[in-house]
């Protein structure tokens, strides 16, 4: 039951989002080829279009007219956007929304609305917005205009929270400062600056001006990490397994859990292809018999944050303990991650702790069957759970998996392609 084959993941999710919303400030017009096609960029796709923008086709290809601000709404009506399940889109669109005419309620599914949005709201008041949220979280109500750059200390190590400001500051009437203790995804710095924005990145801090963006005639979407993870993990985990994931994504932001991988002792081959704007390759991992545990720093967790639940995993079968330090972070995604990551891999027979926000995952050479297992309709935690199972040559029902379409509609069809080489 080996993993072997080619993999093509979807576009990048975040990088989808950012050309789509991006696209509602930006002029010209762009033919996109890979945009993810997941549920999470669909929103973004429609929250565009129902500001007015126009894109013809469907992921992965399409062709999109920039807005330039020119919103398509009554700036005295209120406008409601269903953010459904995106963090991405909630946040990044409450920041560039926060700097442009209109009346705004961006809301969510009941997952979303149980996630911080104050951190977001913030910096975004300090900028001189007038943004509401209910009681620390959404529906968040904005009334866009009128902001001015600010500094800002990007604590929580969210690029989210970065990307909203440095969108909103593009409608501001100053530059902003963002300085951040350790680098997250800079998707928007790239992305503003490769659409003629002015965004430069010095040591710990970046500056964003005001401006104005123009769409490049082409672009593609290099392929998702966070999703090839899945497979590129399991190959060093199932033995005999080969799996080369092509075209992804490899900034540097992107690609911590391949160097946790390379420590706790995979075989791994990068070939680097494309480097503007985003870094993208092929990447190989080979089975090279069992691992051996590792310490991930806080230093490392932006890094890797989405993939900590498939490393949770390779620690679970691999020789000794694994700890990830400071994952406090993952209490807040689509669910408590940390929470769920301890229950269900406990359900699986391993020991796991949490000790303040340290996760620490003890390897065993078996993992043990329940009647079910439980995703909590956590997307990256019900594509893990897979992969245990497959570990284990075993099958039980997995509870909230119809999730998995949230971040990669074709996990089950690729999953059952690789499954023994059919690719
Ligand atoms: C994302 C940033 C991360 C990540 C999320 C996507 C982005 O969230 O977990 O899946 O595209 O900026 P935070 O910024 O909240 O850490």
């Amino acid at each position: 039951m080996a993993l072997r084959g080619e993999l093509i993941p979807p576009g990048d999710k975040s990088v989808s989002h950012r050309l789509v919303l991006m696209a509602l400030l930006a002029e010209g017009e762009m033919s996109v080829t890979g945009l993810g096609d997941c549920e999470d960029v669909k929103t973004s796709l429609a929250i565009f279009r129902s500001l007015g923008g126009s894109a013809l086709g469907g992921p992965p290809n399409l062709t999109i007219k920039g807005l330039g601000g020119r919103l398509n709404i009554d700036p005295d009506r209120e406008v409601e956007l269903d953010c459904a399940n995106s963090g991405t889109t909630m946040r990044l669109l409450a920041g560039l929304l926060a700097g442009l005419p209109g009346r705004f309620l961006l809301d969510g599914d009941i997952q979303l609305r149980r996630r911080p949005m104050e951190r977001l709201a913030d910096p975004l008041r300090q900028m001189g917005a007038r943004i509401e949220t209910t009681n620390g979280l959404a529906p968040i109500a904005i009334q866009g205009g009128g902001l001015h750059g600010i500094d800002y200390q990007n604590q929580e190590g969210s690029a989210q929270l970065k990307g909203a400001v440095i969108l909103a500051t593009l409608s501001a009437s100053s530059p902003s400062r963002v300085t951040e203790p350790i680098p997250t995804r800079d998707h928007t710095e790239r992305l503003v600056s490769y659409f003629g924005g002015r965004v430069t990145t010095t040591g710990a801090t970046i500056e964003a001006s005001p401006g104005s963006l123009t769409l490049p005639a082409d672009f593609h979407t290099p392929g998702d990490p966070s999703s090839a993870a899945f497979f590129l993990v399991g190959a060093a985990l199932i033995p005999e397994s080969r799996v080369t994931a092509r075209q992804i994504l490899l900034s540097s932001t992107r690609i911590g859990f391949l160097k946790v991988l390379d420590r706790m002792g995979a075989s791994i081959a990068i070939t680097l292809g494309k480097d503007r704007p985003e870094t993208s390759g092929d990447v190989t991992v080979e089975y090279n018999g069992r691992l051996t545990a590792t310490e991930v720093t806080k230093e490392e967790v932006p890094s890797l944050i989405d993939e900590i639940p498939m490393l949770a995993l390779a620690a679970a079968l691999a020789e000794g303990e694994t700890v990830f330090r400071q994952v406090r972070e993952l209490r807040l995604k689509e669910t408590d991650r940390l929470t769920a990551i301890k229950h269900q891999l406990g359900a699986l027979g391993v020991k796991v702790r949490v000790e303040g926000d340290d996760l620490f995952v003890t390897g065993l050479t078996k993992l043990t069957l329940p009647e079910t297992l439980d995703s909590g309709h956590d997307h990256r935690l019900a594509m893990t759970l897979h992969l245990a199972l497959k570990a284990a040559r075993a099958s039980v029902p997995i509870l909230g998996d119809e999730s998995m379409a949230i971040s990669y509609p074709a996990f089950q069809a690729d999953l059952a392609r690789l499954d023994e080489g059919q690719a």
